[in-house]
């Protein structure tokens, strides 16, 4: 059985760039990995996530955002993640059943017990073996999410959490320390300020533990 490591934070706290390093850093030195993310990670999760990350000219209703969010993850766990971890590989992924109880419990006001139930279902109760949370004062991840929006056309902004205000984002670090507190053997909490170099260095460090299993 492989190894599962997810990658958890708010937005623009670094997820993605240190989830590309950290396959890189895997892939030259052999070990074999599969990065992945959510919602994503298969042909309908990237369907879905279209609909979850862009605005569009609907309201989304937090319960419908909750059902679709975990669609997803029971179709990336048995299609992407039980295979690869079947063969043996570290798979590495961006969000996953942490991001749901922080958004759209935590933040959003939904039912925890009904979120934690579903998310047992949908993940057979699959739990990574270790998560990284990029931890950083939300005005500095929103500014540095934003400034790559920018870059980007409207159609593939992904924005539409962006768009929440700061209090909602506030409520998602919190929600996420809080997640850390409760399950300090799964976590590693990561000032997320540092540079990139800097934390590439720190996740190296947490990932090459977990695979020689120190
Ligand atoms: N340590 C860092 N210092 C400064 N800028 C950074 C750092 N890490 C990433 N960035 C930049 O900040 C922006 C957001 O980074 P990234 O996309 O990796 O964050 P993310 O956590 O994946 O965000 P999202 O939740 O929106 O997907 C990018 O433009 C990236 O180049
Ligand atoms: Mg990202």
């Amino acid at each position: 059985m492989g190894l599962f490591v997810s990658f958890e934070g708010i937005e623009g706290c670094g997820k993605t760039t240190q989830i590309h390093l950290a396959a890189d850093s895997l892939v030259k030195r052999g070990i074999p990995c599969l990065r992945t993310e959510e919602p994503g990670g298969t042909t309908l999760g990237r369907k879905l996530r279209e609909t979850l990350l862009n605005r569009g000219p609907f309201i989304l209703y937090p319960e419908t955002e909750l059902l679709l969010f975990t669609a997803a993850r029971a179709q990336h766990v048995r299609e992407v993640i039980l295979p690869a971890l079947e063969e043996g590989k570290v798979v590495l992924c961006d969000r996953f059943a942490d991001a749901t109880l922080v958004y759209q419990g935590y933040a959003r006001g939904l039912d925890i017990e009904v979120i934690s139930f579903l998310d047992s279902f949908v993940t057979n109760s699959l739990k990574p073996n270790m998560t990284l949370l990029f931890d950083l004062p939300v005005e500095v991840g929103l500014n540095r999410a934003r400034e790559r929006i920018a870059r980007l056309n409207l159609a593939s902004r992904e924005d539409r959490f962006e768009e929440e205000d700061l209090a909602f984002h506030k409520k998602i670090r919190e929600g996420y320390l809080l997640l850390a507190h409760q399950e300090k053997d799964r976590f590693r909490v990561i000032d997320a300020a540092g540079s990139i170099n800097d934390l590439q260095n720190t996740v190296r460090f947490h990932i090459d533990k977990l695979v020689n299993r120190e």
